[in-house]
This record gives C-alpha cells, sequence and structure tokens, in this order.
C-alpha cells in the first residue's frame, strides 16, 4: 500500500472530567477512502479537530508529507491542504450560496476589486459537479437541510486540497444527493485525494471506503482493508462484544384507540387520516420531502392546518404552537436537534427539563431534587456520554446530544410521542438501547409514532407501518406482512394493488 501522507499517532487530548482521546492513531493514505469509525463519543471529531489544529493536543505526534507536522488552526491545515466538513454545519444563512462557498478568500481583481462574475461561475460549476439544482445565488437559508450540507461539501472540495476529511456528511442528504457525494468521493480519490470518511452507516463504509480504522473509548483499536472484514467483525471491534438482534420488537396489547387524524390538510399535507392505540408504534416511513416531517407538525402545532380534526383520547384538539401540543400531551422529538432541538449553550440537566418544568413544579416552585434525580435516571437509562448533568451540551458528541434530544421529549411523559429520525448519527450499540427504551414506553401504554428513513429500523421496530408520498398517505402495511421492497416501491408512488391485479 502507498506511504501514507498524513500520519497521527498516539495522540491524547483531555478535557476537564472527560479523557477523550487515549493514544489515538490514524493514518491517511493518497488516492484511498479512510473509514474512522466508533462508537459516540469514541473521539472521532476531538481526532479530527486536533488534526486540523482546532484543538491543541497533549500529547502524540502527526505528520505530514513525511515531516513533522503541528497546525496552528483551521487556516493553517487549510493552507496546507488539508479540508474538513464538520458534523455541525459552519454556514452564514443571510448569505448566498457563493459568498458561502468563497467567504474571506473571494476572487479579487486589479486594485482587490471581487469578481462577482467569476465567483459565481465557480460556484456555479461546483455546484454542477454536485448535482445541486440552484442557482450560486440562492440565498443559504432558502435551501433543505441537505442542500445546505451539499454546499457545505462544495466548500471543502473547491480547496483542491490533498486530504479532505468528512465528519457524517450525509447525516441530512436524501439517497439522492448521497449519491452525487459518492460521485464526487470516488473522482477526488482517484486524482489522488487522501478521504477521511466519519459515518455510522456501515452500509455506506462498505459501499465507499477502502480501509477501515476504529476507535473504542479514545484509543486507537484497529486499521484494516474494508475487503478484508465483515459488519459483524466491525461492529464486535467498535463495542467491544457481540451485539445481539439489533431490533428487540416486543408484543404489547394494544389498547384503546389514543390519536385519531381525519382529513388533515394543510402545510403541505393533503388529507390524511389514520388511528393510533396505547402500547402502540407506527412506523411512519417515505422518501425524504414525502412530508412526513411536515405531517408530523402539524399534529403537534408547529404548522397550521386548513381543514381535518385531530382526537386526543376522544376529545378534539387543535394545537396552535408546539408549547400546545405539549400541553395537549403530544411530545415531537425533531429530526433536527440542533435547529429546533437543543439550546446547545445551557446544560444536559437544562435541556432536559426545559419543557417538562410543568410537570417538576409544585405551584411557581420547580421540585429541584425531582429534576435531578430524573435527569440522572435518564444519562443512566441512555447511557449518556458525559462528566454530569451539568455538563454544557454543546460539549457532548454528536449521538449523545441526540440521546438527550430524546430524553428531553420523555420528560413531559407525553401520551403520544412521535420520534423523527431518532437514530440518526447514533452508533450501533446505542441505536439498540434506544429500541430497548421505546419499548419500555410501548409497555406502559404510551402511543409512539416512528418517522424513520431507515428501512430496517421501521419494518424492526413498528407494528403497522404507513407509508407517505407527496403529502399523502399511499399505503398502510401490518409490519408482518411488509418488507423493504413493498415499502420502497410505495414510497416511490407505486399502487401496489395494481401491481397484484
Ligand atoms: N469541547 C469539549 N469539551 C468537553 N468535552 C468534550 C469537548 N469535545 C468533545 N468532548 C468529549 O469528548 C468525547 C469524544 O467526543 P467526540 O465528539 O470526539 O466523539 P465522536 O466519536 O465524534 O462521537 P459521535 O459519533 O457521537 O459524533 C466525548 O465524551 C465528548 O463529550
Ligand atoms: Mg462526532
Amino acid at each position: 500500500m502507498a506511504q501514507a501522507i498524513l500520519q497521527l499517532s498516539e495522540i491524547e487530548k483531555a478535557f476537564p472530567g472527560v479523557k477523550a482521546l487515549d493514544k489515538a492513531s490514524l493514518n491517511v493514505y493518497p488516492g484511498r477512502v479512510m473509514a474512522l469509525m466508533g462508537e459516540n463519543g469514541a473521539g472521532k471529531s476531538t481526532l479530527m479537530k486536533v488534526l486540523t489544529g482546532i484543538y491543541l493536543k497533549d500529547a502524540g505526534s502527526m505528520s505530514y508529507r513525511g515531516q513533522p507536522a503541528a497546525f496552528q488552526g483551521p487556516r493553517d491545515s487549510q493552507q496546507a491542504g488539508i479540508s474538513i466538513i464538520h458534523q455541525e454545519l459552519n454556514l452564514i444563512p443571510e448569505l448566498t450560496i457563493a459568498e458561502n462557498i468563497f467567504l474571506g478568500r473571494e476572487p479579487t481583481g486589479p486594485f482587490g476589486r471581487i469578481q462577482w462574475r467569476r465567483m459565481y461561475d465557480e460556484a456555479d460549476q461546483l455546484l454542477a459537479r454536485l448535482n445541486v439544482k440552484h442557482s450560486a445565488k440562492t440565498l443559504l437559508c432558502d435551501l433543505s437541510l441537505g442542500e445546505q450540507q451539499m454546499v457545505e461539501i462544495a466548500k471543502a472540495i473547491s480547496f483542491e486540497s490533498s486530504v479532505i476529511i468528512m465528519d457524517e456528511p450525509t447525516d441530512a442528504l436524501t439517497d439522492t444527493e448521497t449519491a452525487s457525494l459518492f460521485q464526487v468521493i470516488r473522482e477526488l480519490r482517484d486524482q489522488g485525494c487522501g478521504i477521511v470518511y466519519i459515518s455510522h452507516r456501515l452500509k455506506e463504509i462498505f459501499d465507499i471506503c477502502d480501509d477501515i480504522t476504529v476507535l473504542r473509548d479514545g484509543k486507537f483499536i484497529g486499521e484494516c482493508p474494508v475487503a478484508e472484514t465483515t459488519e459483524d467483525r466491525l461492529i464486535e471491534m467498535m463495542v467491544g462484544r457481540k451485539l445481539e438482534e439489533q431490533y428487540p420488537r416486543i408484543a404489547v396489547t394494544h389498547g384503546e384507540t389514543c390519536l385519531e387524524v381525519i382529513g388533515l390538510t394543510g402545510s403541505g399535507v393533503h388529507d390524511v387520516s389514520f388511528s393510533l392505540k396505547r402500547g402502540e408504534i407506527l412506523g411512519v416511513s417515505g422518501l425524504m420531502g414525502a412530508g412526513r416531517t411536515e405531517l408530523m407538525k402539524v399534529i403537534y402545532g408547529a404548522l397550521p392546518s386548513e381543514r381535518g380534526v385531530i382526537n386526543l383520547n376522544g376529545k378534539t384538539i387543535n394545537p396552535v404552537s408546539p408549547q400546545d401540543g405539549l400541553l395537549n400531551g403530544i411530545a415531537y422529538i425533531s429530526e433536527d436537534r440542533k435547529g429546533d432541538g437543543l439550546v446547545l449553550g445551557l446544560s444536559v440537566k437544562e435541556n432536559m427539563s426545559l419543557c417538562a418544568l410543568d410537570q417538576l413544579s409544585q405551584g411557581m416552585q420547580i421540585r429541584h431534587s425531582d429534576e435531578v434525580m430524573a435527569v440522572d435516571d435518564f444519562i443512566r437509562l441512555f447511557n449518556i456520554k458525559t462528566p454530569g448533568r451539568d455538563q454544557i451540551i454543546g460539549n457532548l458528541s454528536g449521538g449523545n446530544q441526540q440521546k438527550v434530544a430524546i430524553a428531553k421529549g420523555l420528560m413531559t411523559k407525553p401520551k403520544v410521542l412521535i420520534l423523527d429520525e431518532p437514530t440518526r448519527g447514533v452508533d450501533v450499540g446505542a441505536k439498540k438501547e434506544i429500541y430497548q427504551l421505546i419499548n419500555q414506553f410501548k409497555a406502559d401504554g404510551m402511543s409512539i409514532i416512528l418517522v424513520s428513513s431507515d428501512m430496517p429500523e421501521v419494518l424492526g421496530m413498528s407494528d403497522r407501518i404507513l407509508v407517505m408520498h407527496e403529502g399523502r398517505i399511499c399505503g398502510e402495511f401490518d409490519a408482518k406482512d411488509a418488507d423493504q421492497e413493498k415499502l420502497l416501491a410505495c414510497a416511490v408512488g407505486k399502487t401496489i394493488n395494481e401491481e397484484a391485479a
């Protein structure tokens, strides 16, 4: 194999109360894609931040192009030819796509004038390469989350770097966007670029990566070519033990109907009707953009409806705001945990109890002992990696933030719990913990709606599955009669019955 272009060895990094990296190592080879794998909080993002000079390492060494290297900051590593796409977006919503891509290094002509034409042309070319169908003059805030991510990717490749790091780049992408990204990754690789690819999606790893490095608890566990390993072996390396059955579906006798939606229309949702019993998990499947999130937002009051009825335990409700939805007993855990889920500057405790203050208060007083107990329970139950409940949530790893977001919804003890992509960015071990918790709430008689693009997850966890297409429900399946092919055919708008006829 070629000589590594970049080598990190035995890197150590501690934060107050956390040893994030404990002799972590990584090699990046030119013309190859290296997967960096590990559970939530294993230290992947931290290692990349040490590499690019965002964090100072405590110990260890780094070499780049055969020379010892230490970067003073992202600008420094960027100039040396190393680009990074961070797990969290770093773009400015009020600027255009092109302005975001070339921020601080706009092409200039004589007299230092910005050459706008050239900037927009170059940005348009980058977008075309990634198959993004927007003009570079579009404002960033007019793009979907996935499209914004594509802009971040366009920016990273615009530097023509020799090493490109991608920290969970496909989290918010549609399948088509992911395919375009993979095409570009292959081109970059063939041009000799070394790529670090971080993802929890095993399928992607086997699709696009050449080698794998595994970290566990900040330690280097091993490096091997993808062709020489299997999913099971990889999971074992990551979690340090074998995982049994991933989807522990349980049988619960369903109770009375809890939620009934009749003819709901508005905000991109068309004439949707369904019902949900106590102790039932209803999966909602469909392609990205099928209107699933919109439907959920209308149900819990974040988006307005024009027509239709929502009954909760036999009583008609009309939630006009998320607070209102919550008061009625409907909790929604957003797919966009940063945008409308968590307050990154507040602590784990504050984030979790934010919505549950009603339940935790007596008169005007918050019962702090109850709050602390409930929060600690969730930290334990969810196995949330944090030195304590007072840690600022922005310091938690991405997957652990997601667990806090789910705990936050559960703290309100809702009657209906809506989970929108609950395991996105969550590692295999933690996924299972989340599934087990969902089951526990199911057994307690909670009604749960599980919106997910992960088909095995929907199939494995739900009792019944609705499929959406263009804002409508286009199919309903009993989980035991459904399979991936049927769901997919339905999601793209084929009618199953016609086929059978
Ligand atoms: N700025 C910080 N201050 C305090 N602790 C931090 C900080 N950054 C990271 N950590 C801690 O370091 C550990 C490693 O986090 P890191 O974000 O590198 O994990 P990760 O492997 O990227 O996980 P994920 O898959 O969830 O994104 C975690 O326990 C995290 O809480
Ligand atoms: Mg991370």
